[in-house]
C-alpha cells in the first residue's frame, strides 16, 4: 500500500520543475604558491562561484561550479593571476539529466519489487527512508525501536533507529551515526542506510558489534534539503528555513553552539556556508543537539557522514590545536583508514579538521565532542563520484560497502577502548 503511494508520487514528481544545470562548467584550479592560495581564497568568497571544496594545501586543487554567465569573468581571472586550471565538467546539465532518469528508474524497480522500500540501487527520497526504518521497526521488534525526533522547518519527521542486540539490557553505551547534515552528499545517506541494513537484517555476522553498544542512526539530518535536490536543485547544501527575501537555509554544519560562527563561516545569509542567524536557529540542529545532549556520559562515539574528499576528521574543526585524547580519535579513525585501505586499495587522509582540511566552527563533530562528551567524534567524507557529489547508481553499493568496512572497524576499536 505504502509502496503503490510512493509510486503515484514518484510518477507525479516528474513534471516538477528543476534547475537543470545546462551549460554549468565545472573546473579543477590550482593554487602553486601562497600568493595563488589566497587569490584562490579570495574567489571562493565570491558567491557567484560555487567551490565544492575550500582551497587547502597546495597541492590539492579546488573543485568549483560556475553558471553560465560567470564562466567568462572567471576564466578571465584565473588567467589574469595565472592559475592552472582544467575543465573537469563542460556541461553538468547534461550528466545530472541522465542520472535524474537513470535513479528514478532504478527507484520505480525497487518499488514495484516485492523488497524493502530502499535498495542500493538508487538514491532514495525521504519517505523511502522513513519508510524503511518503519518496515525494520515491525520485522524486528525486539531489536529496533523508531522514534520521531522532531519535525524539520518544512514539517516531515526526522526519524532516528535504535537499534540494539535485544538483550534487554538497558543504558548500554551508545555509537551514534548520522548522515546528509548536508543535502546534496547523497552517498552519505546511502551509507547509513547501508550501515542500518547491516545491523539489523545481517545480525548474525554483525552481532559483536551489538554487543556492549547500542547503535542510534539519524540517517537525514536535513531532509527538507535532501527533498530539495532531489525535485529543484541537485546541488543544494543547507537547510530550507527562508533567511532573507532572496536567500534560503543554513549551513547546519555551521550551525552548532560552539566557538559559532569564530572562523571559517559565513554571516552571508546567500552564502553556502551561512552559520544562522543565531547558533542553533535551525530546527535541524536543534533535534541533533538534543540527541547527543541526551546520550551525554553514553555516548562514546559520534560519527557523521559526508562527502566528498575521502577524510576520517576529528577534532578540533575551529582550531588547529588538538585537544588532549586526541591519540584515542586518531587510533580510531586510522583503523578505519586501513581496514578500507586493505580491503579496496582506497587510501584516506587521518588528521584533526582544521590540520588536513580548513578550519571551520559550528560543525556538529565539534559540538558532540566538546559539549555532548563523547570521546571520539570523527567526520567522515566518503569518496567522491561523477563530478564529486554525484556517484552514479551502479556506485552505490561498493562505495557503501566499503564504507561499511572502515565503520566496522572504527566500531571494534572504540569497543576495545571503552
Ligand atoms: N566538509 C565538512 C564541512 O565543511 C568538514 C567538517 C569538519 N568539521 C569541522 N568542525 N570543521 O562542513
Ligand atoms: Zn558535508
Amino acid at each position: 500500500m505504502l509502496k503503490l503511494f510512493a509510486v503515484v508520487l514518484l510518477l507525479s514528481g516528474v513534471a516538477l520543475a528543476t534547475d537543470n544545470y545546462d551549460g554549468y562548467k565545472i573546473y579543477d584550479v590550482k593554487a602553486s604558491n601562497a600568493f595563488e592560495k589566497q587569490i584562490l581564497l579570495r574567489l571562493s568568497a565570491n558567491e557567484d562561484y560555487d567551490f565544492f571544496d575550500l582551497p587547502r594545501s597546495l597541492e590539492a586543487p579546488s573543485r568549483v561550479m560556475v553558471k553560465p554567465a560567470d564562466q567568462e569573468g572567471f576564466e578571465h581571472l584565473l588567467e589574469k593571476y595565472s592559475l592552472d586550471f582544467s575543465v573537469v565538467s563542460e556541461d553538468l546539465g547534461v550528466s545530472l539529466r541522465q542520472e535524474r532518469e537513470e535513479n528514478q528508474n532504478q527507484r520505480l524497480m525497487n518499488l514495484r519489487s516485492a523488497g524493502r522500500s530502499i535498495s542500493f540501487t538508487a538514491f532514495h527520497r525521504h519517505a523511502e527512508i522513513n519508510a524503511y526504518l518503519d518496515e525494520l521497526a515491525a520485522a524486528y521488534p525486539s531489536r529496533v525501536t523508531v522514534e520521531v525526533a522532531g519535525k524539520s522547518y518544512e514539517n516531515r519527521d526526522i526519524k532516528t533507529i535504535t537499534i540494539t542486540n535485544g538483550d534487554g539490557k538497558t543504558g548500554k553505551n551508545v555509537i551514534f551515526l548520522d548522515a546528509g547534515i548536508h543535502a546534496r552528499e547523497w552517498i552519505a545517506h546511502a551509507g547509513a542506510l547501508y550501515v542500518i541494513h547491516q545491523l539489523v537484517e545481517n545480525f548474525a555476522a554483525n552481532s559483536d558489534l551489538l554487543k556492549n553498544f547500542d547503535w542510534i542512526i539519524l540517517p537525514v539530518v536535513n531532509p527538507d534539503g535532501y527533498e530539495y535536490t532531489h525535485t529543484s536543485t541537485r546541488m543544494w547544501r543547507k537547510t530550507r528555513k527562508p533567511i532573507s527575501s532572496a536567500c534560503y537555509g543554513t549551513d547546519a554544519n555551521r550551525n552548532f553552539d560552539f566557538h559559532w560562527g569564530e572562523v571559517g563561516a559565513s554571516s552571508y545569509s546567500c552564502s553556502d556556508t551561512f552559520k544562522g542567524e543565531t547558533a542553533f536557529s535551525e530546527p535541524e540542529t536543534q533535534i541533533l543537539r538534543d540527541l547527543l545532549l541526551g546520550l551525554s556520559g553514553r555516548g562514546k562515539f559520534y560519527l557523521t557522514l559526508h562527502s566528498y574528499g575521502n577524510y576520517l576528521l576529528y577534532p578540533w574543526g575551529w582550531t588547529s590545536a588538538l585537544p588532549s585524547n586526541w591519540r584515542d580519535n586518531d587510533e580510531v579513525a586510522q583503523a578505519g583508514a586501513e581496514a578500507i585501505r586493505s580491503a579496496t586499495g582506497t587510501k584516506y587522509t587521518v588528521g584533526s579538521s582544521t590540520n588536513v582540511l580548513y578550519a571551520a566552527a559550528g560543525g556538529s563533530d565539534d559540538y558532540a565532542f566538546g559539549v555532548a562528551n563523547f570521546p571520539v567524534s570523527i567526520t567522515m567524507e566518503l569518496p567522491a563520484g561523477g563530478t564529486g557529489f554525484n556517484p552514479s547508481t551502479s556506485q552505490i553499493q561498493s562505495f557503501v560497502a566499503e564504507t561499511w568496512l572502515g565503520i566496522q572497524a572504527m566500531a571494534k576499536k572504540v569497543a576495545e577502548k571503552f
